[in-house]
């Protein structure tokens, strides 16, 4: 079956990745008109012919409520006006730190948002997504999960462009993302541990002798939202006398200003396109075209 039987639909901030995706793939490009009704609820509506073809949804799940009710509904639509499959390519997928009930009472959002897309999408394309209780996606995800890695092109970034790297993982969770970077360029790494007492305090100790007079540190890490992590982490860095610091992440969320705190310590920030920001430097929509066309068969049954 030709190519040009998948649709790549994206929304209006997902446009640049999508038009990417469309264009490695060989796929059609379609932008889902959406706007709201006086009483603010969401029009949504395709303005191509869906009939008979694979839908591929393209949108990051950051800032998420208001985007996963267009997702859901845009979804929706396209069975109705005959797509054969809809699949949902979020690069960055939301609510995955929410894998467990942190005190009582409190809901266990990633299973919500699990429940609602098996509910919906027929497959599910992520990347790098923050698997921790969970160590599958496809525990809670039941329709076809791939995940992606980042980590090739972030390796490949740091070789291109930083001399001399050590590299430091903020956390436990990042330790597939630092040592895995670190074996790729053959450089020094280290993985800290973090303590974290909400979402505002994180405390993280680095606890050897190291000199970093010669070297570039480069924190490796999934996410950086409100950016404590880092900042907790250039502190000590700081203070072992590293002169270059870079952080890099797959999903630059960067809540709370988090960019400009983190770049007005002095470091260096550079993040994948997944969410498009003025630091994404590093384009995943190749790696996401060559997904397309490996489960093109996968879920045609
Ligand atoms: C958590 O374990 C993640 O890997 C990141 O380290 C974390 O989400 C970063 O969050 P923040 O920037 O808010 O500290």
């Amino acid at each position: 079956m030709p190519k040009k039987e998948n649709i790549i639909a994206g929304f209006s901030e997902s446009r640049e990745l999508a038009a990417s995706i469309a264009r490695r793939s060989g796929s059609r490009l379609t932008i889902i008109d959406v706007g709201n009704f006086p009483d603010k609820e969401t029009n949504l509506r395709f303005n191509v012919d869906l009939r008979g073809k694979k839908v591929f949804l393209v949108r990051s799940l950051d800032d998420p409520d208001r985007k996963i009710i267009e997702v859901l509904f845009a979804a929706q639509t396209a069975k109705e006006l005959g797509a054969k499959k809809v699949v949902l390519i979020a690069p960055y997928l939301c609510y995955m730190r929410q894998d467990k009930r942190f005190r009582p009472g409190q809901a266990v959002s990633s299973r919500i948002i699990a429940k609602l897309f098996n509910m919906f999408l027929d497959g599910l394309i992520t990347i790098d997504p923050h698997l921790h209780r969970y160590k599958r996606l496809n525990e809670i995800f039941k329709k076809n999960p791939k995940r992606l890695t980042a980590i090739r092109l972030i390796a490949e970034f740091i070789r291109k462009e930083i001399k001399n790297p050590f590299i430091f993982g903020p956390d436990f969770e990042s330790y597939q993302w630092a040592k895995t970077a670190a074996c790729m360029i053959g450089c020094e790494v280290d993985v800290l541990k973090k303590h974290r007492y909400g979402s505002d305090t994180v405390r993280i100790k680095i606890k050897e002798k190291l000199d970093l007079g010669s070297k570039s540190a480069v924190i490796v890490d999934d996410i950086i939202s409100t950016g404590h992590t880092v900042i907790e982490v250039i502190k000590d860095l700081k203070a072992l006398g590293a002169k270059k610091i870079y952080c890099i992440c797959t999903h630059g969320i960067f809540a709370e200003d988090s960019l400009r705190k983190i770049e007005g310590l002095g470091a260096k920030v550079v993040s994948t396109n997944t969410i498009k920001t003025r630091v994404s430097r590093i384009d995943v929509s190749g790696m996401i075209a060559e997904e397309i066309g490996k489960i093109y068969d996968e879920i045609s049954s």
